[in-house]
């Protein structure tokens, strides 16, 4: 039998090229490899998003763009996580087993907490919906950026004290992240991400990358000037988008003469490049499919989650 494979992004906002490069390309070039599960992470959406026309319309356009990038709907079982509200029952149960410090060091916690923000019970118990979602189908491995990484690693420890406590009864996944797509810069220097404000949009119209573009910070070298390409922010997005053109980049860079402006207008005609493909399929799914994509998908996941909840009770005790 295949082996599965599941991941999921939270529909909390438009999404960006680090998304594509570090989880969507990647599930999209493993559907035929894996048995496929890809979902939208509605539920660890609504720790950040109170609005419900919002939600809707991310978690749509989530599944279009799902599917724009080249997941195949007739391959790939796709659904959210309200379709299997038993993940919730799953998570409680989990929560069980962890404890307070372990939750702590949690990565979306810390940041919470970097960030200053208030920080809700959600945030708090967000690996173990997340590991939740993944035991919940056995999957074997589980395709996701650097920042995700400890969260799978949760999701095992958390597997191994259920199996531990009540006997064998999940699989224990594998994280498997991209070296090279694994942290994906965002304009400003930081992480590329939904909350920081500091994306290039997977969908964006050639106006809006170019402007999105435009703002990555550089310094203020002057064209004539010889520039380090490996300290340069535009040049680690042509180590991305422009890898036909690297090698005289890169010379171009440390001789000067390739000045910031006209660095920018390439990479942006590259991204452009790239995305333009998927945006055009894009604009051909309507809302319509996207909810009959959803709903042929839950079908599917359902049964697979309804039958390892029965065993999750049976093996606890819970009658
Ligand atoms: P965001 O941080 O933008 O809200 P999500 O948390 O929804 O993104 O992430 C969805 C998927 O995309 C996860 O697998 C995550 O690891 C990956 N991802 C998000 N940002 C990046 C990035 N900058 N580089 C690489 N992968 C990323
Ligand atoms: N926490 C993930 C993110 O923000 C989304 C997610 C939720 C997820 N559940 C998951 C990813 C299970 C992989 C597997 O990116």
């Amino acid at each position: 039998m295949a082996k599965r494979l599941l991941s999921g992004i939270q529909p909390s906002g438009e999404l960006h090229v680090g998304n594509y490069l570090g989880a969507l390309k990647r599930f999209v070039e493993m559907q035929g490899e894996y048995e496929t599960f890809v979902f939208v992470a509605n539920y660890h959406s609504l720790t950040t998003l109170k609005n419900a026309e919002e939600m809707k319309r991310n978690t749509i356009d989530v599944v279009k763009d799902y599917v724009a990038a080249g997941l195949d709907p007739e391959k790939v079982v796709l659904y959210t996580q309200t379709d299997v509200p038993e993940v919730t029952e799953l998570a409680w149960i989990f929560g069980t087993l962890i404890t307070m410090p372990n939750l702590m060091r949690a990565h979306a916690f810390k940041d919470a907490e970097a960030r200053n923000k208030e920080i809700n019970v959600g945030v708090f118990n967000y690996p173990v919906l997340m590991a939740a979602d993944i035991l919940v189908v056995d999957a074997d491995v589980v395709p996701v950026g650097k920042d995700q990484q400890q969260h799978v690693e949760m999701a095992r420890d958390i597997g191994n004290k259920f199996n531990n406590a009540f006997g064998d009864t999940f699989k224990i996944p594998e994280p498997l992240i991209d070296e090279g797509t694994s942290v994906i810069p965002g304009i400003d220097g930081q992480k590329m991400s939904k909350s920081y404000g500091n994306t290039i949009s997977l969908f964006g119209s050639d106006e809006e990358i170019k402007a999105q573009v435009a703002k990555i910070v550089t310094d203020s070298k002057g064209v004539d000037e010889p520039k380090d390409p490996e300290n340069d922010l535009v040049f680690a997005f042509h180590k991305l988008f422009s890898t036909n053109q690297l090698p005289e980049l890169e010379k171009r860079y440390r001789e000067g003469g390739l000045g910031h402006k006209e660095s920018k207008d390439i990479l942006a005609d590259n991204i452009i490049k790239l995305i333009s493909p998927m945006r055009e399929k894009r604009e051909s799914i309507s809302d319509e499919d996207a909810v009959e994509i959803l709903r042929k998908g839950a079908e599917k996941v359902r049964n697979i989650v309804a039958k390892k909840l029965e065993e999750v009770r049976e093996k606890a005790g819970l009658i």
